[in-house]
């Protein structure tokens, strides 16, 4: 490793993935492993694998297409864990177990109930047996910002010495302040002896919205040369530090970090779509890199000085992190191949011809109800999960609803279920509520709505709606994706989306709840 590198360890599908809602199916995983692995970044944490049977399944998968970054698994510090992990890496070009075991003497006394030797036995011992089955061995102590640091010490120089060659420190609840946790880390490292024998890393959460700043006060004052993060700052709770903000900090900032990373920064907001379109987590607008207004200038003072000079106002340009402007990019006249090229363009694989026909054919109806298409409305297009499924159980074959002041909203929706159609007609509270009654009357899935959000998916009136339907059904939590130019139709096609995920047999994939 170079001096300068920094390690860029995505856990977007691991701790992400913990945020209530955010949980992916193996496929979802697959495209945002695709995605990272364009973007460049060293390691994925591709899941935790003894969590469930879908997320061995889906570690498993991404092993076998991940071919430039390394992939990690989570486990934690017991053997059965790490044998599971070690199971689920076998085959990858680069595998990492990232073996975790708390050490705050809250979590160790309140949580695992156990002592101090016992913690240290554990972590000594699990370390050993996964450096044994792997070459690369990563240990966290959880909790670490509020652990006693003479206890971290003792921990971590003995894992270290059983060949973790790499240490991060998490701070598990977003509890650190940026100068203290430099500090904090920079004295581990000087005080543990054979520290200089390990990559030191940090993961931060962001309750307190400083995980950015911890990270990168951890590289400065600390010393520490791997950041972990994710897509958005997704993550539990408030989520965990943001890819985007570290990797550009320290690219924009390269005179005072001295650092840079191996990312290919123009993926930037092509994966921070995916990302957020496959959890349903919408980005805020005002969100620094990937939000809709990162780089928008309303005031007249701010135009006129980046239309004289961009570099008054800008210190990045939009195009730098992947943000294409609202070009017209294909037309009613556009043909397969052209769509094709734009979607390899834009860092989308569908997995088969079919999947390319069916979006294809989408292209076209949607090019038939709006002339000018976007980048945006491509992948839209494609985040629509029917383009995906070659099988769908349920089908929307048509839908019309009629609302007015003072009338009561009424829905007629035509859906096969299996390929049998069913007519129905409800009424309800507005448009949208009769259409997801109506729905349901035949649907009877009794799940329950957590999340409806509608995001325009361009400017103007025009512009498709990209609805996301959240559905709660026996413990599993689906997400729906759906996009048209009427929002109540996008609304329908994401309800059925979330209906045939929930119908789907693939086992729910959700690390650590329920473990
Ligand atoms: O927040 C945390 O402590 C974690 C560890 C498992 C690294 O996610
Ligand atoms: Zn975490």
């Amino acid at each position: 490793m170079k001096p300068d590198h920094l390690i860029i360890f995505d856990t977007t599908m691991r701790d992400g993935e913990q945020s209530p809602g955010a949980s992916m199916t193996r496929e979802e995983k697959l495209r945002i492993a695709r995605a990272l692995e364009r973007m460049k970044v060293d390691v994925i944490e591709a899941g935790f694998p003894a969590a469930s049977n879908g997320d061995f399944e889906a570690v498993k998968a991404v092993v076998a297409m991940i071919k430039d970054s390394t992939v990690a698994g989570l486990c934690r510090a017991n053997d059965k864990d790490v044998q599971r992990g070690i199971d689920a890496l076998k085959g990858a070009k680069s595998p990492r177990i990232h073996v975790f075991l708390a050490t705050s003497d809250l979590h160790m006394e309140k949580k695992l109930r156990m002592t101090r030797d016992q913690v240290f036995e554990q972590a000594k011992l699990s370390v050993r047996f996964a450096r044994n089955h792997c070459g690369d061995i990563e240990f966290s102590p959880e909790d670490g910002s509020r652990s006693d640091p003479d206890f971290l010490c003792r921990v971590l120089e003995a894992v270290i010495d059983e060949g973790a060659g790499t240490i991060n420190i998490p701070d598990t609840v977003g509890y650190a302040v940026p100068q203290q946790f430099g500090e904090f880390i920079r004295s581990l490292r000087e005080r543990i002896p054979n520290s200089d024998k390990a990559v030191w890393s940090v993961h931060c959460h962001n309750d307190l919205g400083m995980a950015v700043a911890n990270s990168l006060a951890a590289v400065m004052i600390g010393g520490v040369r791997q950041i972990e993060c994710t897509i958005n700052g997704l993550g539990e709770r408030a989520g965990n530090t943001s890819l985007e903000e570290v990797v550009m900090a320290v690219r924009t900032r390269k005179d005072f970090f001295g650092l840079d990373t191996r990312i290919d920064a123009t993926q930037i907001v092509p994966t921070s779509r995916i990302v957020s379109q496959i959890t349903g987590f919408v980005v805020q607008p005002n969100k620094a890199v990937v939000g809709a207004n990162a780089f928008a200038h309303a005031s007249g003072i701010h135009q006129d000085g980046v239309l004289k000079a961009r570099e008054t106002y800008e210190i990045m340009t939009a195009e730098d992190v992947g943000w294409t402007t609202n070009r017209i990019v294909l037309g009613k006249l556009s043909g397969r191949t052209a769509f094709k090229q734009r979607l390899k363009e834009l860092g989308i694989d569908l997995e088969s011809e079919d999947a390319y026909n069916k979006a294809f054919q989408k292209f076209k109806d949607l090019a038939d109800k709006k002339s000018e298409i976007f980048d945006e409305d491509l992948q839209a297009l494609v985040s629509d999960t029917s383009v995906r499924e070659s099988e769908d159980h349920w089908k929307l074959i048509h839908m019309s609803q009629a609302s007015g002041m003072g009338e009561r909203p009424h829905a007629s929706v035509v859906i096969t279920e299996a390929g049998k159609e069913h007519k129905i007609d409800a009424e309800g509270d507005g448009p949208v509520d009769a259409t997801f009654k109506a729905i349901e009357t035949v649907a009877k899935s009794g799940a329950e709505l957590l999340l409806y959000s509608v995001n325009a998916v361009t400017s103007g009136t025009e512009s498709q709606g990209e609805v996301t339907v959240r559905l709660s059904k026996g413990g599993r939590i689906v997400n729906g994706v759906g996009a048209d130019t009427d929002i109540v139709v996008a609304s329908a096609k994401a309800y059925i989306s979330a209906l045939n995920k929930l119908e789907s047999k693939a086992e729910k994939v959700n690390p650590q709840r329920g473990i």
